[in-house]
């Protein structure tokens, strides 16, 4: 994977401005798994979210978690921190390392997040957001965008004037989580409010929040009158969901397809995950692939203990197999 680059590329403002880019999903959308979504159609990725005071201290953790590969061009790399210093440093490292673009994430509503001032607390101090957004891009030649919620609550939403101040800051596009950070995960994602900010808004903004087959993230898009669509849970288990969203080919794996990218991605993982963590992780995305056949529960349980390559490789040959007599019948 290629990393320390020093001739770094700035996106072009169509590559953040729409199309359907793979959400930054923690412990998930690692470049594995990015790799695949862009193979399928994303047209841009994110990387997990990734603290930005971790990367200006020159955290070896933090560092190998950034490393990605030229083909997942273009790639966000989204920084979370409360410092604005912190995120001025980290800039200039990521600007150095080749991304394409620089999120901020001002969303996240994870408690130990947002007790330390980070994450969704950031929508409920806006002038630190601000003074964030200005600091990022004050160090880097890269589109700064920005990742929010609705607000901190339906009580506490967001002022009007947030999409202009944030432009004003220096960010390009805005990402918008359709939910309140009160709402966590949970309830439909609300598009009403996602059009109203989107209409009040300088700068382009992704949709985010219902990702769960084509047919609703389109209607999610066009209810939402944003310009692109950031797919989250719906890919998990389903990046052929973007080839499915380009409108190239079926949205759901054909005959061959499960077994043969199940066990790519393993192959990438186990070229920067050692050992002892890799099965563990790769776990986390059986679950997912194991879902909506007859018999799939039945798979998950035995992925959960799935301990080796041949392991994996026998249960995605088998889901392939059930799978694809499942669409022949259906056919
Ligand atoms: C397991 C998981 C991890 C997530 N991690 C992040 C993250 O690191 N940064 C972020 O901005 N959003 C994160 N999110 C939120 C997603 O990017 C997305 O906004 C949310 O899941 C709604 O979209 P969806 O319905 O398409 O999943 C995460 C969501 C999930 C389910």
């Amino acid at each position: 994977m290629d990393r320390h680059i020093t001739h770094p590329q700035a996106a072009a403002p169509e590559e953040y401005t729409g199309g359907f880019v793979l959400a930054p999903m923690a412990g998930y959308t690692d470049s594995a798994f990015r790799r695949i979504c862009r193979s399928l159609g994303a047209t841009c990725v994110v990387t997990e979210m990734t603290a930005a005071a971790g990367l200006s201290r020159g955290s070896a953790k933090t560092e190998l978690l950034l490393g990605f590969a030229d083909e997942e061009r273009p790639i966000r790399v989204q920084l979370f921190g409360s410092r604005p210093e912190d995120f001025e440093r980290a800039a200039g490292i990521v600007t150095a390392w080749n991304f394409s673009f620089v999120d901020i994430n001002a969303g996240c509503p994870v408690k130990k997040v947002v007790s330390s001032g980070s994450g969704s607390a950031l929508l409920r101090d806006i002038p630190r957001l601000l003074d964030i957004v200005r600091a990022t891009a004050s160090n880097t030649i890269l589109p700064v965008t920005v990742k929010i919620r609705l607000g901190w609550s339906p009580d506490e939403p967001l002022p009007e004037s947030l999409p202009s101040d944030l432009t004003e800051a220096g960010a390009k596009a805005l990402a918008i989580h359709g939910r309140y950070r009160s709402d966590l995960f949970s309830g439909k994602a609300r598009t009403g409010e996602i059009a109203a900010i989107t209409r009040l808004s300088p700068i382009p903004v992704l949709a985010s929040g219902e990702s769960s087959s084509v047919e609703s993230s389109i209607a999610f898009l066009r209810e939402s009158r944003a310009s692109g669509l950031l797919v989250g849970r719906g890919a998990l288990g389903n990046p052929w969901i973007f080839r499915g969203l380009k409108g190239t080919g079926a949205g759901y794996p054909l005959p061959g397809e499960l077994h043969s990218t199940v066990m790519e991605q393993l192959d990438m993982m186990a070229a920067y995950i050692p050992e002892r963590h890799l099965y563990h992780i790769m776990r986390g995305h059986l679950v997912f692939y194991f879902r909506g056949f007859r018999g799939a529960p039945g798979f998950r349980n035995r992925a959960v203990r799935a301990e080796s390559r041949s392991e994996i490789e026998s249960l995605a040959l088998e889901a392939d197999l059930l799978l694809s007599g499942e669409h022949e019948n259906a056919d």
